[in-house]
């Protein structure tokens, strides 16, 4: 049987000793971890998967004959496999590993921008976009000529798309949001921004790295041109994450970068270029981390989205509920539709003073502009307090964040 799970309940002790980090204390007290929307921390089998792989396989891929290459190879190519399932693909060198979200993006739009975007084109983002999600497209537009446009969000933090189905025209080429919002925590309608951009021929990238740890991926089915993903923020190692791009267009874009790996000859007068999925990827990447993604996929796998989702779900509602008995609270983004991310600010004390007297409490929260500095803005604020839950997540960690916020409200008003 299943031990993380029993008939589709969450068992959170066993879940919880799987994450060696959450047993520790942090300034005497024993440590809440609330900042899983920055990263979230890892289960025995990554960390275990890096140092055997390291212990046993290390070698460069791809190039060798020799046991240890094919070894690690098979590996690394395992986890594509893993990722194709993991979301969806119908192909699997429609996967580009690359270093997270912010690479792929980057990719999308140094690459797809450069070769198809002209002057009077027109991109469209969101007021709820991460800063990744926002400056790879002022840059190609500034060099292309094109112009960014905005869709706006309401006062609960959802996006206008009645608004945006008015900026779609003819010479929309591109649309790029964000699958989940990481300051508010809103769930986009994708499906609906994909089927309209698709109406005037628009490509659509979504930004999913609020999304991976928390809700189903199907990218046939959202029938989304590009989708990205980072594996830090889904249980899995640092500095890896993929690009998922429909086969056709990928086959059409040009290479990212060059170098080995990416190319199938060359000489000094021409280069051709590797096939999918090698074409987009350059050099050595980072193997170990590649490999240990594997088992954080297994691992939400094993326990299933949609009990996590709900598990995050009901820690969501008992936050908002007591957050709300609070005096002098004002919550940030309260969408019905949410991942389990919950901003608010407190009148009259700013948000770093309350991260650094919960942080005296071993309560780690986020606080800042979370990267989403036009979002700020039209809240009319400078930051946030932001508590983003994970699975390993409880109530009674809850119970502690504001029994913590009672106390900081006493002390300081
Ligand atoms: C919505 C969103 N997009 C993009 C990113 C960038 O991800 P990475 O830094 O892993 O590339 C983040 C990271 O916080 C994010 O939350």
């Amino acid at each position: 049987m299943n031990t993380l799970t029993d008939k589709a309940i969450l068992n959170i002790d066993k879940i919880r000793s799987e994450f060696p980090i959450l047993h520790q204390q942090v300034n005497g007290k024993p440590l809440i971890y609330f900042d899983n929307a920055a990263t979230n921390q890892k289960p025995k089998r990554v960390i275990k998967a890096l140092s055997d792989y390291y212990e046993h396989d290390n070698a460069n891929i791809h190039r060798g004959i020799h046991t240890l290459a094919e070894r690690a190879t098979k590996a690394y190519e395992d986890t594509r496999l893993a990722m194709q399932h993991f979301i969806h693909a119908r192909h699997t060198e429609e996967i580009i590993f690359t270093r997270g979200v912010t690479e792929s993006i980057n990719l999308v739009a140094a690459s797809y921008g450069r070769a198809f975007l002209k002057e009077g084109d027109e991109v469209i983002i969101s007021g709820l976009e991460h800063h990744s999600n926002i400056v790879p497209w002022q840059m190609i537009c500034e060099e292309k000529k094109a112009s960014l446009q905005i869709i706006p969000i309401s006062e609960i933090g959802e996006m206008d798309l009645d608004a945006y189905a008015k900026l779609l025209s003819s010479r929309t080429k591109i649309v790029a949001v964000n699958h989940a919002s990481n300051s508010l925590g809103t769930i986009n309608p994708i499906k609906e921004i994909v089927r309209l951009a698709h109406e005037v021929n628009a490509v659509v990238l979504i930004d999913g790295a609020q999304a991976a740890a928390h809700l189903e991926i199907d990218v046939q089915d959202l029938d989304c041109d590009f989708y990205c993903i980072s594996s830090h923020k889904m249980y899995g190692p640092t500095g890896t994450g993929i690009l998922y791009g429909k086969k056709e267009l990928l086959e059409k874009m040009p290479p990212y970068m060059g170098g080995g790996e990416m190319i199938k000859d060359v000489t000094f007068a021409k280069t051709t270029y590797n096939d999918l999925p090698y074409k987009f990827e350059a050099g050595t990447p980072n193997i170990a981390d590649v490999v240990a993604l594997k088992e954080a996929i297994y691992f939400i796998n094993e326990l299933g989205k949609e009990n996590i989702a709900a598990h995050e779900s009901e820690l969501l509602h008992y936050t908002k509920e007591k957050l709300t008995s609070l005096p002098g609270i004002r919550l940030i983004g309260t969408s019905a539709h949410k991942v389990s991310v919950q901003s608010f600010v407190v009148e009259g004390i700013h948000h770093f003073d309350i991260g650094q007297m919960l942080d005296t409490r071993g309560i780690a929260v986020r606080t800042g502009h979370h990267c989403t500095q036009p979002l700020m803005e039209h809240f009319g604020i400078e930051g946030t307090v932001r508590a983003s839950f994970a699975v390993y997540n409880t109530r009674a960690e809850i119970d502690k964040l504001i029994e913590g916020l009672e106390r900081i409200c006493k002390f300081m008003k």
